[in-house]
């Protein structure tokens, strides 16, 4: 098994990813996130919306709507040849093939044999309808790029929050592409989360902001515990730019099938103000009080995907020790896996488990420190096979605190508190346990 099998694996049996509709055979491209992924996906947002809202001064948030008049599509180019991809379909069995996926069969089908039309363009918008009747006027589209929402509202915001340039606008979401070869589990799907922070600035400092943003988010990486040798930038040439931007670096994760973009940085120059002024017939310039300029604002985008830095932060994080950690593995050949995220990622804060589950006093003791525990960590209550067993359980999904309720818990009110990273067990007592964990977890 390759490292990409093996998180893929470990997602299912451990509930943080399932394929999406699997009962009914699944739908290509579409994930559902489990249990312990909704709490790394959201630690993920968590992080992120605090760095950019919090470290940062003059950013503010925004949560705008996935669908949007179809307008705001054409304004930005969406809708047309730029977001697309040029394809061939099968006459035949009617299924559509990149060129690149062609090229020892340009005539032929390399499913069926079939003959193949001319390469077209096929949009990566999905189209839906609103109303009742469904006609031209009805039709929108899921958002591609959830900053679209920032850019139709940047008047609003202006106005209503007396902001002046530089300033940011943040907001994760939804986005929506049909994506002609989603592959590589979770890394390209056709529904995933962007985080987008779209920072609106005088063209003369847009360069300046974009080194600034660019070495930013490197380093939220890194802070986060991503390995330096893992991430390198590529100066995106601009033949294969978006078709908004004017300059394009994209932050790229070596993940187990290659180095791949994980995050771009835009400098999208004044093209979204500019069309979204010229299709609206609104005016979206900026006036300078001091200066008394007025101008369309320059925009630099760090836009990132939830689920592919989700994807990077487990392929980072995944470790196998062979012969265990412990060296207790009766069978040296063993190897038991830890997931080493950072404390703010790690989905359960900590595990409550009493030593055996055949003692009602010591099940009533754990539960009582479970609920105790609950509402200031996410915890997780485990009381099935050896306690070494469920030790390598909660590795395997990165827990930080693992507190074994034992006889002597019964008699003096302390538990066995065990550290994922030093493996250290301390006695504590149990009106202690909150201040100690949060001090390993915050
Ligand atoms: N607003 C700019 C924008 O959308 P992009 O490079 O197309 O730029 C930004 O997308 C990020 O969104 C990517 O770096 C990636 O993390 C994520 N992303 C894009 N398409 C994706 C897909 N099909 N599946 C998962 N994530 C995707």
């Amino acid at each position: 098994m390759d490292l990409t099998e093996k998180i893929i694996s470990l997602c299912k049996r451990r509930g943080f990813v399932f394929q999406s509709s699997e009962i009914y055979s699944g739908l290509g491209g579409i994930y559902d996130f489990g249990p312990l992924g909704v709490e790394l996906k959201n630690n993920i947002k968590k992080v992120w919306w605090e760095e950019m809202t919090r470290k940062h001064e003059n950013i503010i948030g925004l949560d705008s709507a996935i669908l949007m008049n179809s307008k705001v599509w054409e304004a930005s180019g969406h809708l047309s040849a730029g977001f697309a991809e040029e394809l061939k379909e099968c006459k035949s069995c009617h299924k559509r093939f990149k060129l690149d996926e062609l090229q020892n069969q340009t005539l032929k089908c390399p499913e069926c044999k079939g003959e193949l039309t001319k390469a077209r363009k096929f949009n990566l918008m999905m189209k839906t309808s609103i109303g009742p009747v469904e006609d031209k006027a009805a039709i929108t589209y899921l958002r591609a790029e959830t900053c679209q929402g920032i850019y139709v509202n940047f008047l609003n915001i202006l106005n209503s929050m007396r902001l002046k340039i530089p300033f940011g606008v943040a907001q994760i979401g939804k986005a929506f592409r049909n994506e002609i070869t989603p592959k590589n589990f979770i890394f390209k799907t056709r529904e995933f989360e962007q985080m987008e922070m779209q920072w609106f600035t005088e063209p003369e400092t847009a360069d300046e902001w974009f080194e600034y943003w660019k070495n930013e988010r490197i380093n939220w990486y890194l802070n986060l515990g991503i390995k330096k040798e893992n991430l390198k930038t590529k100066e995106v040439p601009e033949k294969e730019r978006a078709h908004y931007a004017k300059r394009q670096v994209d932050i790229e994760y070596k993940f187990p099938f290659g180095w791949q973009e994980i995050e771009g940085i835009h400098n999208r120059g004044d093209w979204d103000l500019s069309n979204h002024s010229k299709f609206s017939g609104q005016d979206l310039s900026y006036y300078d009080d001091e200066s008394k300029n007025k101008y369309f604002p320059y925009i630099i985008e760090t836009s990132v995907g939830v689920e592919r830095s989700f994807l990077a932060f487990l392929c980072d994080s995944y470790q196998e020790i062979k012969g265990g950690r412990t060296k207790t593995t009766k069978a040296a050949k063993d190897v038991e896996i830890l997931l080493k995220l950072d404390k703010r990622l790690v989905p359960i804060k900590a595990a409550i488990l009493p030593l055996v589950r055949n003692k009602p006093e010591l099940v009533k003791k754990a539960k009582e420190v479970y609920q105790m525990l609950k509402p200031y960590f996410t915890c997780q209550y485990d009381e099935l096979g050896s306690i070494g067993r469920r030790y390598r359980r909660q590795d395997e999904i990165a827990t930080i605190a693992s507190i074994t309720i034992d006889f002597q818990t019964l008699d003096d009110s302390t538990v066995t508190l065990r550290n994922r990273d030093t493996m250290e067990q301390i006695r504590v007592e149990i009106s202690k346990l909150k201040e100690v964990i949060s001090g390993y977890v915050f």
